[in-house]
């Protein structure tokens, strides 16, 4: 990368940054409060390594453009490939041949990219090049375990290795761009996509989104291993009503920026070069529509300097929402406010024209749009050579390295979170006779989980069944389906139990099906669907100690299963090597080291429940046995069935008391708080540390916790380690009653424990 124009641009970016600050930080509000927000150092470097003279060339390109040909740039269309939402237009080819699409989604593999470039690059005035855009989520060939799975790994380097594979086997099958990471704080497991994102939590959602940016968009843009990656769905999307999928959220700005925004932010700062509008209104007001989101915070408070796209059809959506009167004021309202692409709508490519001839919308606008994709393009060496990512070769190359396979396994190893191990029945002894029981357990579809891009559904996946096979115990195990995932039947019961009865222990290999989670797949019920609970009940007849294995994009509901069972192993949808690290699991060659990085409510009707709530002003008090009149059920606990931030290992770990090394800090100044771990049991393994705060007064009411640090750590047996965080005011601020992004001073308490339900806690006051 050449220095001298990193250093060029930095200089640029800087003055841009520094007057960017200057501005929000002087700007007043009405009562006259200086309004602090948070300043940040974005990331640009992954951008390109030719900055300056890009630019150069995107200006002189859009001065020869027509304003038919900007507004082209500005339109994306699905390949009829795959279609991942309803079709508007099947014309698109004409459309590319006119140059009236800018980039293509769903068009995938070297030969098809080329073939479809080719119409672009030869046929339109300009060649301007297309942008082949998928939903790569959790991989693309090889498949990773679905995202919320990877979270509980809390494994920031392995999250960003197995993104950058993912980028790696895209773009050799001709893709420049994915939409993800989705950063969705998700609260709400009745909601689908609450599987796509990295649970209900700010600060490790936050680390995430930095982590799969990252791996995404690599060190720089131009090198053909990586992609564009599209950080969405902007904003507050996993905040959708009841749980159901595209519906209304209505939430205060407080809440919406110190609980929603922060992994937005996070992303941005990792130089994501694409943010993805959400589908949903927040108080009123439509994503794509909404200015405040996309000018007034995107660009103007975080300087956010890629493109803006829609979600799938999400402009023409605004007119059910009632925001628009049609498609064409939908289109003016979109661009205006800040939305630099379409897809799949239409809308752009039919109205903007007459919308600029009418002067409902500048071309100024339509330029600045134009000119964000354009660049992105230069970056990606597109206008060097528009065939660059669509190699067979590379691509026959690059798919399924056995190298990937074993990240493959590693990440879904290390997702997998032992919920339940009572009387140590897990490990599994190799001589033991086991019943593999249940509809998921040859599965090699569902596996993959939603999403799954192109992972092979048939052949490929390892099932836990072939995963035994391979460990070479397969003389051990009988098996039975014992029934579908989703139906009512029964029959296969009494073959099942029969298998029960001749081992010496069963496992059950149960959950939900890919189409149960991800988009559109919302659900009143999530418990385990069909008559899987029944086939528990049927199995535990057998008196054998019954080893549970979940497959599930969400948190279910597990209260039966988690007095029924022996053991719980959460393995999610675990993706291409999923068997192979359920096996290793199961038999301790891997001790699990996942914590859940979302709450497992008892019941639905708990939800939303998540661990950094507010106290309230009737909090149960735990030292009396009357709870009348408190904030509390009377037919269930307040307390979940397992808390954020749970999971057991095959080891035990003791933690010290929290000690501080002072218990009073200034605004300017950083205190030290370490614990001792000690790994006491008889096998090595490896824990996440925790450290949480809350802040006991505050202008406007805090948590009752928040989770400032995690550490992750291995530790043979009898070794302990002295785990240290450093905490600073930084750590402490949220917008206070002003809407200032501060902290205040006053009484903190700090807990550094094993899960948010820790009780190990210290306390330290902030100081003026
Ligand atoms: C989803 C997006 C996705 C897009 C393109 C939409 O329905 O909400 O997350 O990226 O389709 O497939």
């Amino acid at each position: 990368m050449n220095k001298n124009i990193i250093t060029e641009k930095n200089s640029i970016l800087s003055v841009c940054a520094i007057l960017l600050a200057f501005a929000t930080y002087a700007q007043t509000s009405g009562g006259g409060t200086e309004r602090l927000l948070p300043k940040l150092e974005i990331d640009y470097d992954s951008w390109g390594s030719n900055e300056s003279a890009i630019q150069k060339k995107v200006d002189s390109l859009l001065s020869i453009m027509s304003l038919e040909e900007k507004i082209g740039q500005t339109v994306l269309y699905s390949s009829g490939w795959t279609v991942t939402g309803p079709t508007l237009d099947e014309n698109y080819t004409d459309y590319l041949k006119k140059g009236m699409v800018g980039a293509l989604f769903n068009a995938k593999s070297a030969n098809y990219t080329r073939e479809m470039q080719k119409i672009a690059v030869e046929n339109t005035r300009l060649g301007i090049p297309l942008l082949f855009g998928y939903d790569v989520i959790h991989g693309y060939k090889t498949i990773f375990p679905i995202p919320l799975g990877e979270a509980a790994s809390w494994d920031l380097e392995l999250m960003e290795k197995t993104a950058a594979i993912a980028a790696a086997e895209a773009s050799a099958a001709g893709l420049h761009w994915t939409y993800a990471p989705m950063v969705d704080v998700a609260r709400d497991a009745r909601w689908g996509r609450i599987s796509e994102g990295s649970g209900e939590d700010v600060f490790l959602g936050s680390a995430i989104a930095k982590a799969r940016v990252k791996g995404l968009q690599g060190k720089d843009l131009f090198d053909v291993n990586t992609i564009l990656a599209c950080v969405k769905h902007y904003a507050a999307y996993g905040a959708a009503q009841a749980g159901r999928d595209y519906h209304s959220v209505d939430m205060s700005e407080r809440e919406l920026r110190d609980s929603y925004l922060p992994p937005f932010i996070a992303a941005t700062e990792a130089g994501v070069a694409t943010f993805m509008t959400s589908f949903n209104e927040i108080s009123g007001i439509p994503s794509s529509g909404n200015d405040f989101l996309l000018d007034d915070v995107l660009r103007g408070e975080w300087g956010f300097d890629g493109f803006v796209v829609t979600d799938y059809t999400s402009i023409n959506e605004m007119v059910a929402h009632g925001f628009s009167t049609d498609d064409k004021h939908a289109g003016e309202q979109a661009m205006n406010a800040g939305v630099d692409m379409d897809m799949q709508g239409g809308i752009f490519l039919n109205h903007l024209k007459p919308l600029v001839e009418e002067a409902k919308v500048s071309e100024e606008r339509i330029n600045e749009a134009a000119r964000k994709i354009l660049l992105m393009k230069y970056r990606l060496g597109l206008f060097e050579d528009p065939y660059r990512y669509s190699d067979e070769v590379r691509e026959e190359e690059t798919i399924y390295k056995d190298e990937y396979l074993v990240v493959a396994k590693e990440a879904a190893s290390k997702s997998m979170v032992l919920l339940k191990n009572e009387n140590k029945t897990l490990p599994l002894k190799k001589t033991a006779k086991i019943a593999l029981i249940g509809p998921l357990a040859k599965d090699e579809a569902h596996i993959l989980g939603s999403w799954a891009a192109e992972g092979d559904r048939q052949g490929k996946a390892i099932s836990v069944y072939e995963g035994l096979e391979n460990m070479g115990i397969l003389g051990n195990i009988t098996y039975a389906k014992g029934c579908e995932i989703d139906s009512d039947s029964k029959e296969g019961f009494k073959e099942a139990l029969e298998v029960a009865k001749k081992s010496d222990v069963v496992v059950m290999v149960l959950g939900e099906s890919e189409h149960m989670s991800g988009e559109a797949a919302s659900r009143t019920n999530i418990d385990l669907p069909g008559v899987q609970r029944d086939l528990i009940t049927e199995i535990k007849k057998s008196g054998k100690p019954i080893i549970l294995v979940l497959m599930n994009g969400r948190p279910l509901t597990l209260e039966y299963e988690s007095r029924t069972v022996d053991a719980i192993l959460e393995a999610w949808q675990p993706g291409t090597m999923g068997g192979a690290a359920i096996v290793d699991n199961l038999f301790g060659v891997h001790n699990p080291s996942g914590k859940l990085p979302v709450t497992f409510p008892r019941n639905v009707g708990q939800i939303p429940i998540y661990y950094n709530m507010k106290n309230t002003g009737r909090p149960i008090d735990p030292n009396s046995p009357n709870q009348d009149y408190r904030s509390n059920y009377i037919d269930a606990p307040n307390t979940p069935l397992y808390p954020f931030g749970y999971g057991l290992s095959y080891t035990e770990f003791s933690y010290s008391k929290v000690s501080l090394d002072k218990n009073k800090i200034g605004f300017d100044e950083s205190l030290k708080a370490s614990v001792t771990v000690k790994n006491t049991g008889r096998v090595a393994g490896e824990e996440i540390v925790q450290l949480y705060i809350r802040d006991l007064v505050g202008s406007v009411t805090r948590p009752v916790k928040e989770l400032k640090g995690f550490k992750k750590i291995r530790l043979e047996p009898g070794q302990e380690q002295t785990v240290e965080f450093a905490i600073s005011s930084k750590d402490l601020r949220f917008y206070n009653r002003q809407m200032d992004f501060t902290a205040e001073p006053g009484d903190f308490e700090l807990f550094i424990g094993t899960n948010s339900d820790t009780g190990n806690k210290t306390s330290f006051e902030l100081i003026k």
